[in-house]
């Protein structure tokens, strides 16, 4: 399938099987943001995947950064198809998501068994024993605290399904082809998928769920559109928008009464302090309010979450426009995508750790010809799927780290030594890890939800 065109040669396919190499490119041209220098180091712990710029970039994180330092609640969303094995560039979602949860965020995890059934062809059964065996109980084992997450099913939640009835009203087909691709033999259930996502996504912003506020939703690039989606559809259903008009910050209202929209507003701006009613200049008729021209974004994204709130007191859905953070991909250790139909390719959390250590051995590396020559010339970590285990798994700390890439670009360090050292330590981990999933397996009933 062809996939987000928007005048780019770098496709996106959330259910293909691209591999992406240049991620500066990615970025520019589909508008992904670079991580600032006080972005993510507003966490206490930082996790390793963010200090090694495994996540490469976000969609607004500010406003969980926004949230964090005001200590105001904000939210993690994430979701799994279960179309097979979970395999290690799986694990890097629910690492990132535990981490966050670990840092205050409440978390929500929907079962993509709708899109399992809808895009890949599986059954329920099957895709429910996958999701319960394989995610949920390594998620568990990873460390996921089932006092602060919930897990649920698509087809089992109603008013996701129900959101997603609502969000299809204003999306038509034309929308969905120029985002995904989509042909004339897509099956309307494929079409609806990402509908379905994007209630996922928005739906944890209901009154009972926590209301309004930021969500932030960390998933590997291939997920892009599916966030540009749900973010447009957050905002298409707003009542109060923000806009820059000729340097001037403008809050505008859509839809019917805006009178007495007008006024929610004025209570709102009184509220935060920002400015008199006689200087901000009201016009009834195009549902206006002038805001003046300094206005700092963080300012704009404080009235946006007040705003948001008010809506859904006065039962609009009110969702503020989710956040996101992206992260590469693993390259399978064939030098492909890693991905659950090739098991070579893969490492699997649930693979016999004697059998993953020979896959690593068997890794395809960015080391030279002859061990000469690597000492000569030293080798490429940027093009190994070892180092990316080290990167992504293997190297607890950054110095570890720092010392494979430093030993491998000078030629001290040769392939064959550094695929054991690697092999030994994913060995242990998943040992460690088996041992947990059975020690966790009790909580997968504690942590899912009927509906
Ligand atoms: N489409 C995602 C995948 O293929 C699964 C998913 C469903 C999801 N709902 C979500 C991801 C909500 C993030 C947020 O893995
Ligand atoms: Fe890869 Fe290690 Fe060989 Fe370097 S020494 S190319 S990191 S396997």
């Amino acid at each position: 399938m062809k996939q987000g065109r928007l005048a780019s040669t770098v496709e996106i396919d959330p259910w293909g099987s691209s591999q992406y190499q240049d991620y500066g490119r990615l970025r520019a041209q589909f508008g992904i943001e670079a991580f600032g220098t006080d972005d993510w180091q507003i966490f206490d712990e930082p996790h390793a995947l963010l200090r090694r710029g495994v996540v490469f970039g976000h969609r607004d994180f500010q406003r969980v950064r926004d949230a964090i330092k005001d200590r105001d609640p904000w939210a993690v969303m994430t979701g799994l198809m279960p179309s097979g094995l979970m395999h290690l560039g799986h694990k890097m979602v629910i690492e990132q998501c535990i981490a966050h949860q670990k840092a205050g965020a409440d978390l929500h995890i929907a079962v993509a068994d709708f899109e399992a059934v809808a895009a890949r062809g599986l059954s329920l059964e099957k895709a429910r024993d996958l999701a319960l065996d394989q995610y949920i109980r390594n998620y568990l084992a990873l460390g996921l605290d089932p006092a602060t997450a919930e897990v649920y099913f698509q087809t089992k939640r109603h008013r996701v399904k129900d959101l997603a009835d609502r969000f299809a009203t204003r999306v038509n087909l034309s929308q969905m082809q120029a985002l995904y691709g989509f042909t004339g033999d897509t099956s309307i259930a494929h079409i609806n998928a990402p509908l379905v996502q994007a209630a996922d996504i928005l739906h944890v912003q209901q009154p009972d769920l926590g209301g309004p506020r930021p969500v932030l939703v960390p998933v590997g690039v291939d997920q892009d559109p599916h966030l540009r989606l749900a973010r447009d559809i957050a905002q298409q259903w707003r009542r109060f928008n923000i806009v820059q008009q000729h340097g001037e910050w403008t809050l505008t209202v859509k839809g019917e009464d805006k009178s007495r929209w007008l006024d929610v507003a004025d209570a709102v701006l009184d509220h935060l302090g920002m400015g008199t009613r006689t200087d901000r200049k009201r016009n009834e008729k195009h549902g206006q309010i002038a805001l003046g021209k300094q206005l700092r974004g963080r300012d704009v994204r404080a009235l946006d979450r007040a705003l948001a709130q008010a809506e859904s007191k006065k039962g609009e859905m009110g969702f503020i426009r989710p956040s996101a953070t992206f992260h590469r991909f693993m390259t399978g250790l064939t030098g492909d995508k890693m991905s659950s139909s090739r098991p070579e390719s893969s490492v699997f959390l649930t693979d016999d750790p004697a059998e993953a250590q020979k896959k690593v051995m068997r890794s395809v590396t960015g080391g030279k010809e002859t061990a000469e020559q690597q000492r000569e010339e030293g080798g490429e970590p940027d093009k190994c799927p070892v180092y990316e285990l080290y990167l992504y798994h293997v190297a607890q700390d950054d110095n570890h780290l720092d010392e494979v890439r430093t030993e491998c670009l000078d030629g001290t360090r040769l392939c064959g030594g550094c695929k054991k050292e690697a092999a030994g330590l994913l060995f242990e981990f998943l040992k460690e890890h088996q041992e947990r999933r059975d020690q966790t397996e009790h909580l997968v009933a504690e942590i899912v939800k009927d509906d």
